[in-house]
């Protein structure tokens, strides 16, 4: 095959995009396979058009590479790319319209709302603890935990500068305690749990992509109702969205509260490729190794 291998970009996740996207070409060199690497500026289009792959494999993170927009482009070209489509990405990217999308046919997701940055210093918008999230953004970038002692959102506060300061809409949800678990889904198939604990903190941008930082354990050490559940979920979720090739949901689940405090956050369409990422992990543990889980993909996209 010649894949052209989309990466880079301009999200804030662009140094994430560029290892999965490095990740996912030599795997395909090393398969034989011919890789143009392509670093995504705004001359894209033409880049493609001159390049004419036989298909995309899209490593993007983050807007517009995750968002539809270049989704869109390559449907209007006539070129045919790995992971979702327009549809799919326009919903999945954001933490909102998932949730209106999914909990209306009983996927457990948590509550909160819409913000502004403004509104947060007036006061806060839900009780405490409460977690403020941009709705569109991934890799946990500008993801706030407010807690009991913090000042976001507080008026004593007005002068702390919270992460999510720089980003459009945001979402404040509840905190959940407990555990952090996610779930690959690769074809139609669910594929392990993974829980992640972060050697302090959360596990946010850091303790993602810092070799060390966070113990992944995988399959993960709860009971099977929980497991069995994270993976029922993942899959609804994936085929509710409409979700292509692979995606990855991500859940808290507080552990007082059995099943009933199990949680879906989001599910990623664009989920990492990178060495420390989660959907090669679990597919390394189901006998897939990388190379393979990267064939597998483009194979769905042919
Ligand atoms: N947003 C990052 C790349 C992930 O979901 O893995
Ligand atoms: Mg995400």
């Amino acid at each position: 095959w010649h894949v052209a291998v989309l990466m880079g970009g301009w999200s804030a996740e662009r140094p994430v995009s560029l290892m999965s996207g490095e990740g996912v070409a030599k795997a395909l060199e090393s398969r034989g396979h011919r890789v143009t690497r392509i670093d995504m500026d705004r001359d894209v289009a033409q880049r493609l058009a001159d390049t004419k792959p036989d298909v995309v494999f899209n490593a993007l993170h983050g807007v517009p590479g995750e968002d539809g927009t270049v989704q869109g482009m390559m449907d209007l070209m006539g070129i045919k790319y790995t992971h979702s489509g327009l549809a799919t990405s326009v919903i999945a990217i954001d933490k909102q319209l998932t949730k209106q999308a999914l909990v209306p046919h009983g996927i457990p997701m948590p509550g909160g709302q819409v913000v502004d940055s403004a509104t947060l210093y007036e006061g806060d918008p839900i009780p405490r603890p409460y977690v403020v999230k941009p709705v569109n953004e991934g890799s946990s970038v500008g993801v706030a935990i407010v807690t009991y002692d913090s000042n976001f959102g507080n008026p004593i506060g007005r002068d702390v500068e919270g992460p999510w300061q720089h980003f459009g809409e945001l979402l404040a949800e509840p905190y959940i305690r407990g555990r952090e678990l996610t779930t690959a889904v690769l074809g139609d198939e669910a594929l392990l749990v993974t829980e992640l604990r972060p050697k302090s903190g959360f596990y946010d941008f850091d303790a993602k992509y810092t070799d060390g930082m966070t113990e992944h354990v995988c399959p993960a050490d709860v009971p099977d109702a929980i497991a069995d559940a994270c993976r029922d979920i993942a899959l609804r979720a994936h085929r509710l969205l409409g979700c292509k090739g692979t995606s990855r949901s991500d859940f808290r689940w507080d552990d007082n509260l059995g099943v009933e405090g199990l949680f879906l956050l989001e599910v990623n369409t664009q989920p990492g490729m990178t060495a420390l990422s989660l959907v090669p992990e679990q597919a390394a543990k189901m006998g897939i190794d990388y190379a393979e889980l990267v064939e597998r993909i483009v194979e769905e996209a042919l």
